[in-house]
């Protein structure tokens, strides 16, 4: 960590951070490199920042390493995804372990080849009861997705009679999420520059602070994450209310 950037303060810390790691293609392009070298180097790219995490302190991050829509990407690309990610929890597993981290998947895993999805649920498995950080991958997901199956599996508890439609509120409707029982992300950051959502976590993000860099996934290592952390330090979340009332009764999410 570089000795000039003064320390962060643990009151001001985001519990959960939501990362769209974009650019690995860009990244390879720029080196006249295999798409699949830049995502190599991707999975560096998020062994660093799940460390610098977890040393900080942080509850959830949650990575977006895979959309639905990824699905239409060339074969050997889908594929070459799939291998990495099974080596990614197969190397980190030794180190959740020491490390106390929980490891969570939201998405439509389902999706996903039997070879991934059992070293999937294994890792899973075996760092469920582990107190510390959540690493939470979003794999094969997709937003809408979420909010669809959530629909669906409220309106069978309407019409199985456990649920009356009234009783469907907010509150209600998130406990249906792929993210129940999550802190809504303080932060989203996304790498390389796009100024757009592609579909991540919709609904979560409703009073989600945001910061896009331009720094290729790849070549994002915790001193950046540092200095963000710094910036969201300084910005007033307000949820709605004004300067004043924020000062009086600090808040720390939607709902609190
Ligand atoms: C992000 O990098 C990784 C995934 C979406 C799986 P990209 O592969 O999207 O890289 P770019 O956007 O083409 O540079
Ligand atoms: C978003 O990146 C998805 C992931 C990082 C997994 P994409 O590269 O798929 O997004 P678009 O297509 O540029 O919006
Ligand atoms: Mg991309």
């Amino acid at each position: 960590m570089n000795s000039d950037i003064p320390p962060l303060r643990p009151d001001s810390l985001p519990r959960h951070i939501a990362i769209i790691m974009d650019g690995n293609g860009r990244w390879a392009k720029k080196r006249s490199l295999n798409r699949i070298r830049g995502h190599r180097e991707g999975a560096e790219s998020v062994r660093n920042i799940v460390r610098a995490c977890r040393e900080m302190g942080i509850e959830v991050l949650t990575l977006y390493a895979f959309s639905t829509e990824n699905w239409q990407r060339p074969r050997p690309e889908i594929l070459a995804l799939m291998g990495l990610l099974k080596s990614f929890l197969r190397s980190e597993l030794g180190e959740m372990m020491e490390n106390g981290i929980r490891l969570n998947a939201i998405g439509q895993i389902e999706r996903f080849p039997d070879d991934v999805l059992t070293v999937l649920r294994e890792v899973m498995d075996q760092t469920r009861k582990n107190p510390g950080m959540i690493l939470n991958l979003a794999l094969s997901y997709g937003g809408r997705d979420e909010i669809v199956t959530a629909a669906r599996r409220i309106a069978a508890e309407v019409q199985a009679g456990r649920l009356q439609s009234e009783e469907i509120t907010e509150g209600v409707f998130s406990k249906y999420l792929y993210t129940e029982g999550m802190p809504e992300p303080d932060l989203l950051i996304r790498t390389s520059g796009e100024m757009r959502i592609s579909n991540f976590l919709l609904w979560q993000i409703a009073y989600t602070e945001i910061c896009v860099t331009d720094t290729l996934w790849p070549d994002f290592r915790r001193d950046e994450l540092i200095q963000i952390l710094h910036d969201y330090e300084k910005r007033e979340r307000r949820f709605g209310v004004t300067g004043d009332q924020i000062k009086k009764t600090p808040r720390r999410g939607l709902t609190e």
